[in-house]
Parts: C-alpha cells; sequence; structure tokens
C-alpha cells in the first residue's frame, strides 16, 4: 500500500502555536507541535491514519491500558540538514523495534506506510518546529495503546497507533552520575527487558526516585541472578572504553533494550578502526579497571539522550570518578561525528538520514 492508497487525511490547525516556543531556550518534552497522528486497529485490521490539531484524549475509565500496561512506545528524533530540509534520523530501525515490542506484548505490528510515511506527513507538516541550534532537534513520540473497554485480564482487541512530536533540547545537559543498582532488577531472560514497553519505565520508577534523593542522576541496571554484570542504564544503553577497547553489554538474553543510537555508535567506531567488544562485563572488571586507571571514559546512548557523558560510576561504597571531560577522546569524537551527521554537515555514509 503507498502512502496515496493510505489516503492520509489531515486537518490543520487554525492558529499555529509555534510562537509559544523560545527557539533558544527548549527543555526536554514540555511542548508539543500543532499536529499530531492516530491511527485505530479494529477487527484484525489497521483503519488509515489521520493528522490532526494536537489535542487531549477522551478514553472509558474501564480501558484496558490504563489497568494492565500493554502500551509500548518508540523515540525518534527529526533534524534539519545543512540546507534547511527536514530528515528523520534511522525511522525504519525505530519502526523493526516498535514491532518487536508489538510482538512480545500481544500488540499488532504496525504497517510501514502507517509508520513512516505517516510520520513523513507529520514532519513535513510541522516542520517549522524543528528546531535548528546546536544538541536541538524534533522528538518524535510514536506509541501503541490497548484501547479494549473491559477490566478483565487479556490481550486487547483494539488499538491506537499515536505519533507526538516535540521540540526538544538535550535530555541531560550536563554529565552524569550513576548508580549502579544491586537490589532491584530491571530485565531477566524471558521478561521484556528488549522491549520500549511502558512497564520498563513503571517498575524503575521507584528505585529510581531513591537514588535521585541520594544526588545520582540514573540507575546502572545489573542483572537479576547475580548483580553481577551490567546491562542497560534507566534512559540509554552504555558503553565504557577502558584502555584502548570500547565494551557494551551484548543484547542476547532479551535483557537490554537494542539502541539505535547505540548501534549508530557500534558502526562509527568500528568504521573509525577502534575495537568494540559487545559482551557480558562484570562491574568487578569496571572496579578494576578503575583501579588499574585504565577506566578512560563511560557514556550513555539514547535518543532522548543522544551521547550522555558519565563523570562518576558509583558501586557501593566505591565512587569511581572518570577523568576530565577534555581527556576524552572516544566520546567527544563521537558526539561531534553523530551530530554532523545528523545535522548534514558531512556525509550520510550509512544512508541514516530520511528526507522527508
Ligand atoms: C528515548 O531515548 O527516546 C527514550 O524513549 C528514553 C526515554 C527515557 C525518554
Amino acid at each position: 500500500m503507498s502512502v496515496d492508497s493510505l489516503d492520509i487525511r489531515v486537518k490543520k490547525v487554525e492558529k499555529s502555536r509555534i510562537h509559544e516556543i523560545d527557539a533558544l531556550n527548549i527543555n526536554f518534552g514540555k511542548h508539543y507541535s500543532d499536529h499530531m497522528l492516530i491511527a485505530y486497529y479494529e477487527n484484525g485490521k489497521w483503519a488509515p491514519p489521520e493528522i490532526m490539531p494536537f489535542h487531549n484524549l477522551y478514553f472509558s475509565p474501564a480501558t484496558t491500558f490504563f489497568h494492565y500496561g500493554q502500551a509500548i512506545f518508540e523515540g525518534v528524533k527529526a533534524y534539519k540538514d545543512a540546507q534547511g530540509n527536514p530528515t528523520i534520523f534511522r525511522p525504519q530501525d525505530n519502526w523493526k523495534r516498535m514491532n518487536r515490542s508489538a510482538e512480545r506484548m500481544a500488540m499488532p505490528h504496525i504497517p510501514k506506510n502507517i509508520f513512516i510515511d505517516g510520520m513523513k506527513k507529520l514532519i513535513d507538516l510541522d516542520r517549522a518546529w524543528i528546531p535548528t541550534s546546536e544538541d536541538t532537534s524534533l522528538y518524535i513520540r510514536p506509541f501503541m495503546l490497548a484501547t479494549d473497554e473491559f477490566i478483565g485480564v487479556r490481550p486487547a482487541e483494539k488499538f491506537m497507533f499515536i505519533i507526538i512530536t516535540s521540540p526538544a533540547g538535550p535530555y541531560y545537559n550536563k554529565p552524569v552520575s550513576i548508580y549502579v543498582q544491586d537490589q532491584y532488577v530491571r530485565a531477566f531472560p524471558g521478561g521484556i527487558g528488549f522491549t520500549k514497553a511502558a512497564g520498563n519505565y513503571g517498575m524503575s520508577m521507584y528505585p529510581t526516585q531513591q537514588i535521585r534523593n541520594m544526588g545520582y542522576d540514573q540507575i546502572l541496571w545489573t542483572d537479576g541472578f547475580e548483580h553481577k554484570y551490567v546491562q542497560e542504564i534507566g534512559t540509554m544503553n552504555v558503553f565504557f572504553v577502558i584502555g584502548d577497547k570500547v565494551i557494551t553489554p551484548d543484547i542476547t538474553h532479551d535483557t537490554i533494550l537494542e539502541g539505535v543510537t547505540r548501534d549508530s555508535v557500534i558502526t562509527l567506531l568500528k568504521e573509525k578502526g577502534v575495537t568494540v567488544e559487545e559482551r557480558p562485563i562484570s562491574i568487578d572488571e569496571i572496579e578494576a579497571a578503575h583501579k588499574a586507571g585504565t577506566f578512560r571514559e563511560a557514556f550513555g546512548t539514547g535518543t532522548a539522550a543522544s551521547i550522555a557523558p558519565i563523570y562518576a560510576l558509583t558501586y557501593h561504597d566505591d565512587k569511581m570518578m572518570l577523568p576530565p571531560l577534555e581527556q576524552w577522546d572516544i566520546c567527544n569524537w563521537l558526539k561531534k561525528e553523530l551530530a554532523d551527521i545528523r545535522y548534514g554537515r558531512i556525509a550520510d555514509r550509512h544512508h541514516w538520514n530520511l528526507k522527508v
């Protein structure tokens, strides 16, 4: 089905709210652009999506997603290239991951033309909302909800797929302090750790609140059997530079989100000739490297966070301070290289930027 056969109906706002945005001072996640996309799934099929003014939604209190969390989401970003043309960064990878999440959560696959073509049309319409200063973008939030009105527990039969967008500055505007969690668990083999299910984030709120009260920014989760191997940070995947190698936890065992930024980072590093190891990495190995003076850099990667340097990693009483950021060559190079590709300042040699 082409986008034309999808026939996306568009109802435009009468008056844009864009003047409410201070383009030089944009926080993450607080403002929403003029339009949103909605598609309904019922009787085993998707109806063509519609684009309409951003508005609040109205649901019966018995709607299943409120109660049982059959809900998934994605995070994607749009940029403007050097000529001012909108591009979307690797949305096909988010589409594939959303469908992997959907499968695990007993939700229907979203057809590519609804996800990709619908997103392109929405971004095209709201292109004025894509900020252009460094470290800014239009954050795109696709999500799907189970919308049966039924209090019993069973996979739903009716769903809504929605895309909203939000002009965004950096998720973290300074290096972060991370606490290694060995009491609570995020994911275990056979679970939903590899999905972007709402429940993965809901369960993290209490442990995150606790470590925030202790002065840390985020949690680094460890495995559920031994609390020995690190998995990912609450909002991003994690990388460690030890000696001349870059190490990141492998994504086997269904426990770690297959990050699109993670994959971009691995691709760029390998292309540059840096050794990247995707393998289990224990907190003991990280502590030993810190004692030996070979733990050089640590950073998180994610769509929202992009590449976020970690200045301290705390495990029990051991607060491992990383060297000053000016001395980090890998993370600083990656940040610039990825930004240059996204903003169209250098060749998009991996065909990551989808033109709108
Ligand atoms: C993203 O990086 O897009 C996410 O969905 C993570 C969330 C913490 C904002």
